[in-house]
């Protein structure tokens, strides 16, 4: 297609990243999933190209976004003529006070939720700066979370390492914005995805989010193409002015 853009796109699989692929993929652009499970990957690529997508649309890298090694693999093999967004939406939720959290998780709530979002900016420097000189307007979108600008309690390792997130984006944004890269963030609070259902049988899931709508002056949680379709505005190569933006989307979470 003459005027597609071309997307790497961690946590595709699933949730938030899944719903920015189906809304990106079918305005007829294409994309590159990343996840660490390949049957998922491939699964969803399966539901996609049943869904009208074409083959040729997504690729598949089954890997880790925290791991250099990896990721290294994936632009020395790289064979798309560009690279115009990066959506860095993995990441995993940890529950935990600062009592009870211990080091290991600590480590593991930052390398899933920050480290997976440093690696491959620095990796896909070359690709986006191709495209920042043919005016394509790259774009780094990363999930951060309400919980990023908002103290609460029983989720600190979580929090802090979106917190970090947050300041990462930013901090990136103001060193690429003479390149014509840009870098925004979304913070999403309660999205009705698999990380939110965290397991739960489905009464259980159904109270959850009753009491979680509670906190949101809307009166609900919200849905990941909900967050999808902030991130996609983001990208837009129409909102270029806007880098090192946190966009709330959070149903007025981040009000109270
Ligand atoms: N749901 C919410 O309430 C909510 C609210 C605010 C922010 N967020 C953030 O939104 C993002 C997406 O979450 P979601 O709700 O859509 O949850 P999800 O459905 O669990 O999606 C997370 C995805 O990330 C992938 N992933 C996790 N760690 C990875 C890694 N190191 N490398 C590559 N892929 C990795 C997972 O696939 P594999 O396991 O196959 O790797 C999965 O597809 C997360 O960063 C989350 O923190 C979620």
């Amino acid at each position: 297609m003459k005027n597609e853009r071309h997307a790497i796109i961690t946590g595709a699989s699933t949730g938030i990243g899944f719903a920015t692929a189906e809304i990106w993929l079918k305005t007829g652009n294409s994309a590159t999933f990343i996840g660490r499970r390949a049957n998922a990957l491939q699964n969803t690529k399966r539901r996609l190209v049943s869904s009208g997508v074409l083959e040729n649309q997504i690729d598949l890298f089954p890997g880790d976004a925290a791991n250099p090694e990896q990721m290294t693999k994936l632009f020395s093999g790289w064979k798309r003529p560009h690279l115009d967004l990066i959506v860095q939406a993995a990441g995993q939720r940890f529950t935990g006070s600062g009592e009870n959290t211990n080091l290991e998780n600590w480590k593991s709530s930052m390398e899933s939720n920050l480290f997976s979002a440093v690696v491959l900016p620095p990796l896909a420097l070359p690709l986006l700066r191709k495209s920042a000189k043919e005016n394509r307007s790259p774009c780094i979108v990363n999930i951060a979370n309400a919980l990023a600008m908002k103290a609460s309690a029983g989720m600190i390792a979580y929090s802090t390492a979106k917190a970090a997130l947050a300041h990462y984006t930013k901090c990136l944004a103001l060193e690429l914005a003479n390149e014509g890269i840009r870098v925004n963030a979304v913070a999403p609070a309660a999205v009705d995805t698999e990380m939110l259902r965290s397991g739960a049988n489905d009464a259980a899931y159904e109270n959850f989010k009753k009491d979680l709508a509670a906190y949101h002056p809307l009166g609900r949680i919200g849905t990941a193409e909900e967050i999808a379709r902030g991130i996609l505005f983001l990208a837009a190569p129409e909102n270029s002015w806007i880098t090192g933006t946190v966009l709330n989307i959070d149903g007025g979470y981040s009000l109270k």
